[in-house]
């Protein structure tokens, strides 16, 4: 479409003129027990929040109003799973009697308004149902990804402090059960504080021992509530500004930030995005093939489909091997998707497999009109291939656990503008997207720099940090005054295109998956002969980024260094989980640094890429950086 066609522009000039007006407008889409007070209170929180006064629930959003909408015999949830070899269609009023029934067996558990409630779940149903049942009745939900190890999940457990936690016997990997159940053992045993109840469910391909006085069998309690089923689960009316869910995800240390999602914003802001950037009708079929663990599962899985009416996939799989790379085909046929959103490192795998795309051939994706990506930077030439493939428009948008939905994209029902390769494309109403440099200042058009949003951030962003508003204050306010630091690099081009080019911390992506490097360092650090050590993310063709640690033996050892080296492996995929996907330690004499002792990443990271680099002015000593180098080439990494 012409850029001129799209009535992109005028919208968001609306929305600058007058923020409050268009928000307000946006908030007619939602069903309210009270209408809010203000579409804005500048003076209330960090930096305002929206809709105060609102009194609302967004379980009722996502399910209750459908019904009432005659929605209810539409399917809400399609669960395909090709790793359990199962499938499931569960409709809005099915979907109404479960979380009505999980809702009342939270409340017997002792469950009240604002407690919270961690679910450590794999890929199935109960798992959004087990969201939506803690939103109906004020619970905050704090989903733990189940690639996480016990010791990751401990220390959710410890912040968010659950009065229940939800989890399964097991989870489905190709060619592997991963026993959740002992991995929570493990945490609840690790933490300081302890839930009073897990409710477990047992799966088919594994049964769990549960433990007498604390674990409960989720079916037996589902059979027994479903008898006694009372009216008390109805929705329970929360305040706008009320937390809906803490998401935890990497910071720049070990320690996770609790991102929290309030209730109001958030139903606003999806409900928006389902219309006008997804371009998305109520009863169509969405599909964003991510996990419930991820922002991406919160939002485009459970929340925003459902709160639009949608039919959402729920699908426990993988783009290859579960049988083949022909997978996303079968599923956008069979279920009709309209719209699928994924992250480009899914679409590297499936290229890499039927580079011709063969497999299509056997599928008709007569309904499927557009391909979202997001995650990470989808390099121009994945975006091409699906292109060409599909014959539909592949389209990449930018967006954070911290924002919930996104900040730059191609706002289908908007009128799509002109794709340009390697670009987000503009910024969505909401966010006023700003490229500064390291004073705040803001640089020319196609200079890159630090990007950051002028306060305040649009409704569905995070307000603060699960208590600690310090920390947020900190990690995100402090640095460009009046600002949100995103913590992305990039430039704008002179028709406002906005391309991310990587971040500016230590956070690194992982096929989509955001890890922190700094936490990774902190856990080689405790292995007893390490002395040092350094972990950076380098280039990796089908995952775009996977971790290197450089560790630096204590003098003294005298084992081999290969031994200690696979000990460094196993030691991230125990403590962090096997999502890290770490799997090159290399011990090195020295590690390079600058004469004031900063290690010298950047440039390691270049020599591992193969990239050019130039030799730091300041470096102590220029020797390090061919041992480093030689090192890498041992392993086969680096020109
Ligand atoms: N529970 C337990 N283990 C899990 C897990 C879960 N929920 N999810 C992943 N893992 C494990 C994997 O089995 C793998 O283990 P391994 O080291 O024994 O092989 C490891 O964590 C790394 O997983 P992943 O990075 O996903 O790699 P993969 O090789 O299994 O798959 C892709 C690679 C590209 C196919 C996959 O990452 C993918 O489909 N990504 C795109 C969709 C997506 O998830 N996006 C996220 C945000 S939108
Ligand atoms: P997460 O919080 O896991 O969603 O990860 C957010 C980070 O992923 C962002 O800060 C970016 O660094 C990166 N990211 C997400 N989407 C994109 C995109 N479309 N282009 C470039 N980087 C992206």
């Amino acid at each position: 479409m012409d850029a001129r066609s799209s009535r992109y522009h005028e919208t968001y000039a609306r929305w600058q003129r007058d923020p409050v007006a268009f928000w307000g407008e946006a908030a007619a889409d939602i069903d309210w027990f009270e209408k809010p007070k203000a579409v804005f209170d500048a003076k209330a929180g960090i930096y305002g929040r929206w809709f105060t006064g609102g009194v609302c629930n967004t379980c009722f959003n996502a399910v209750d109003r459908h019904i009432d909408a005659g929605r209810g015999d539409q399917a809400a949830i399609i669960y395909d799973s090709p790793l359990a070899g199962a499938k499931r269609t569960i409709t809005y009023h099915r979907l109404l009697t479960e979380t009505q029934v999980l809702a009342g067996m939270l409340r017997d558990l002792g469950v009240q308004k604002g407690d919270r409630v961690i679910l450590y779940m794999p890929m199935v149903p109960e798992a959004v149902i087990g969201m939506l049942a803690c939103a109906r009745i004020g619970a905050i939900h704090s989903v733990v990804f189940g690639g996480f190890a016990a010791r990751e999940l401990a220390t959710r457990i410890d912040d968010a402090k659950p009065k229940v936690i939800l989890s399964a016997s097991c989870g489905l990997e190709p060619g592997r059960i991963v026993a959740y159940k002992p991995l929570l053992d493990e945490a609840i045993k690790l933490a300081v504080h302890k839930p009073d109840a897990c409710l477990i469910l047992q799966r088919p391909q594994a049964q769990a021992a549960l433990i007498e006085g604390r674990d409960r069998d989720w079916a037996a309690m589902r059979d027994y509530a479903l008898v006694h089923a009372r009216s008390a689960y109805d929705c329970v009316p929360v305040e706008a500004t009320d937390p809906l869910y803490i998401l935890y995800t990497s910071g720049t240390t070990g320690r996770p930030k609790g991102v929290v999602r309030d209730n109001g914003g958030h139903m606003v802001a999806l409900k928006w995005s389902m219309q006008y950037l997804y371009g998305v009708e109520p009863g169509e079929v969405y599909w964003a093939a991510s996990d419930v663990g991820w922002v991406v599962g919160h939002s485009y899985i459970v929340y925003a489909p459902l709160l639009h009416g949608c039919t959402t996939i729920l699908y426990e799989g993988k783009p290859v091997g579960t049988p083949d790379a022909g997978a996303f085909w079968r599923v956008i046929a069979e279920h009709g998707c309209a719209a699928m959103f994924t992250a480009p490192t899914a679409f590297r795998a499936i290229k890499k497999e039927d580079p011709q795309g063969k497999l299509l051939a056997q599928y008709d994706l007569k309904k499927f009109r557009t391909l979202f990506l997001a995650g990470e930077r989808a390099d121009p030439d994945t975006v091409q291939w699906a292109e060409k493939l599909l014959n539909v428009p592949v389209l990449d948008h930018w967006w954070q656990t911290e924002t919930g939905w996104c900040i730059a994209g191609n706002p289908v029902g908007l009128g799509t503008l002109p794709v340009k390769y390697g670009s987000a494309t503009v910024p969505m109403p909401g966010y006023d997207v700003r490229v500064v440099d390291e004073a705040g200042k803001g640089v020319a058009p196609g200079k890159t720099g630090s990007i950051v949003v002028k306060l305040p951030l649009p409704p569905g962003c995070l307000p603060t940090l699960w208590q600690a508003d310090t920390r947020m204050r900190e990690s995100y306010l402090d640095e460009f005054p009046g600002c949100y630091k995103t913590a992305d690099a990039g430039f704008r081009d002179e028709e406002g295109y906005i391309s991310v080019m990587g971040r500016t911390d230590d956070i690194i992506n992982v096929a989509g998956h955001r890890l922190s490097t700094g936490g990774m360092e902190e856990v080689l650090a405790a292995h007893p002969d390490v002395a040092e050590c350094a972990v950076l993310g380098i280039k990796d063709e089908l995952k775009g980024e996977v971790p290197c640690g450089f560790i630096v033996l204590k003098s003294g050892v005298n084992r081999p260094p290969a031994e200690i080296e696979k000990e460094c492996i196993a030691l991230i995929r125990e403590k962090i989980g096997p999502v890290a996907s770490f799997r090159l330690a290399i011990a090195v004499a020295r590690l390079p640094k600058t004469r004031s002792g900063k290690i010298l990443r950047g440039t390691i990271k270049k020599i591992a890429d193969g990239e050019e680099w130039q030799m730091p002015a300041t470096i102590d000593d220029p020797a390090i950086l061919d041992e480093i180098g030689s090192a890498l080439k041992v392993k086969g990494v680096g020109s």
